[in-house]
Formats: C-alpha cells, sequence, structure tokens
C-alpha cells in the first residue's frame, strides 16, 4: 500500500502547486466553532477538496470541505476548513492524507483546533486548552504498513510531539489578549459515541485532562514528517459523569461557538507572531 499512497500524495500536493503561486509554510485546521474564522482572513484561493485528487470528502454538519489559501493577520496560510475523522469510517491513513500532502508541499508549521470534553475539572465549557501532550493508545496508528521512508523513520519517537517554541508563543499570545488558557493531555477516543463515566474515570486515572475524537493521528503522522505541531482544544462540555448531565452534540456546538470569539482573537495574535 505504500507505492499508490505515495503517488497520491504526490498527486494531490502538485495539483495544489498548480492552483497556487505561493506556497506557505502553516496549515491551520479548522475545528468546531473556528468556521466563521474564514470571514476574517483574506482569502487567495479556495480549493474545495473535491477538486484535490485523492482527497477524501468530509460528511459532519459543521465541517465544510475546503482548503484555503490565505491572510491571516497577514501572514500566507493554508487553513483546511473541515478535517476527516476516525469515526466517519476513514482510516487514519486516509484522515491524515492531508497531513502528508502539506508535509510534501513545504509546510513547517501545523496548527490544529478542535473540540474537546473536559476531564480536569478546572476546566469549564468554552475555555481553551493547549495540548502538551497525548494519549493516542485507542488510536489506530496512521504509521501501521509499510514506512514511508522518505517522511521519517520507522519507529519515530514521540517525546514532544506539540512544539514547546509553537506552545510558548500561543500562551504569550493569549496572556496579552488576557484569555485564560489551560494546558493539559488530550486522550483521543474512536467515537462517534461519546464516552461512559467509567471511561472517563479510567481516562483520568491514565492522566488525560481533555478526551476528543480528531488530532492524534494527525499529530503523529505530522511529527512522523518533521512537522512543527500546535493543537488547541475548545472544551465545549463537561466530559460524560462529571456534570451528571447527558452530552449533545448540540451542546458541544453551542460552547464551541460561544468560545470561537476568543479562539479566533487568540490565532489572530499567534498568527501575528508567528
Ligand atoms: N468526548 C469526545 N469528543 C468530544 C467531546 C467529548 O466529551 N466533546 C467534544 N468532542
Amino acid at each position: 500500500m505504500t507505492e499508490p499512497y505515495i503517488k497520491d500524495i504526490l498527486e494531490a500536493s502538485e495539483f495544489i502547486k498548480t492552483q497556487v503561486s505561493e506556497i506557505p509554510d502553516t496549515c491551520l485546521v479548522l475545528g468546531s466553532g473556528l468556521g466563521p474564522l474564514t470571514e476574517r482572513v483574506e482569502t487567495i484561493k479556495e480549493i474545495p477538496y473535491e477538486a484535490i485528487p485523492h482527497f477524501p470528502k468530509t460528511t459532519v454538519a459543521g465541517h465544510d470541505g475546503k482548503l484555503l489559501v490565505a491572510r491571516l493577520s497577514n501572514r500566507l496560510t493554508f487553513i483546511m476548513k473541515g478535517r476527516f475523522h476516525y469515526y466517519e469510517g476513514y482510516s487514519t491513513q486516509e484522515a491524515t492524507f492531508y497531513v502528508r500532502v502539506m508535509a510534501k508541499l513545504g509546510v513547517k508549521n501545523l496548527i490544529m483546533t478542535n473540540a474537546a470534553g473536559g476531564i480536569n475539572k478546572n476546566m469549564n465549557p468554552s475555555e481553551l486548552m493547549v495540548i502538551t501532550d497525548h494519549i493516542g493508545l485507542f488510536c489506530d496508528s496512521p504509521l501501521r504498513g509499510g514506512n514511508l521512508d522518505e517522511f521519517g523513520p520507522r519507529f519515530p519517537d514521540q517525546t514532544s510531539v506539540y512544539d514547546k517554541g509553537l506552545r510558548d508563543l500561543l500562551k504569550e499570545s493569549a496572556s496579552e489578549l488576557h484569555i485564560p488558557l489551560h494546558e493539559g493531555v488530550y486522550a483521543y477516543t474512536r467515537g462517534p459515541q461519546y464516552e461512559t463515566p467509567a471511561e472517563i474515570r479510567a481516562l483520568s486515572v491514565l492522566g488525560a485532562d481533555a478526551v476528543g475524537m480528531s488530532t492524534v493521528a494527525e499529530a503523529i503522522a505530522g511529527s512522523h514528517s518533521g512537522l512543527k505541531i500546535l493543537a488547541v482544544s475548545c472544551i465545549t462540555n463537561f466530559a460524560a459523569g462529571i456534570s451528571g448531565q447527558p452530552l449533545s452534540h448540540e451542546e458541544v456546538m453551542k460552547n464551541a461557538n460561544a468560545s470561537s470569539k476568543n479562539s479566533i482573537a487568540l490565532m489572530e495574535k499567534f498568527f501575528s507572531k508567528l
């Protein structure tokens, strides 16, 4: 499977090159609630995912499927409006295909945002958390199968997946804006069902501060490709069993939207410093 996968990566990246005159060095992936950010950027090019060879299609409401080349705070960046999740039926190789394409294009920074349930009781819905590390024990590795030697080694180190320099820059941005920013460990679950209270207790014992259904496979593929990674979670709900209330996608979207002003301001500030 390695050969066709690499060929597909190459075809997708060659296609994108024909669409843009300058290749950005950064890719920002918009999670729930950050969609409106695209109204505040100067869009140079908009490429629907369907137009890109071998790109999967997004299937989740609230996740558009477009790749933008845009200026955010005057800095040229790719923006992924919509991403691909394992729970949609994609393999982790498919869900991280775009990460490899970005690496092939020469992108250096992968900035991801997501929605997550808060396990650490110090965090409240609609607050933000920068991810310091992850627990991906339940994540099918996107590196399974033949190794993509041209991207990275067979057994890559995972000691510092999330770049310290980028995290510090984000913290500095948050503090200048007086936006509270937690730091913590993100645990991946496959979804699409939310966790049970027993699963959340187990994840808490394992050291997780937040839980979500994205980001980890992308961070693994990205770090394998040598990308610098930053990921920010919007805490959209108390994780299962913490408040005693049932969880719903509506609550997640409501709190993601409630935090979008802060998330957008934070990203704008961060990009102005990047
Ligand atoms: N669990 C998993 N994924 C999520 C959650 C959650 O509680 N909230 C938002 N995404």
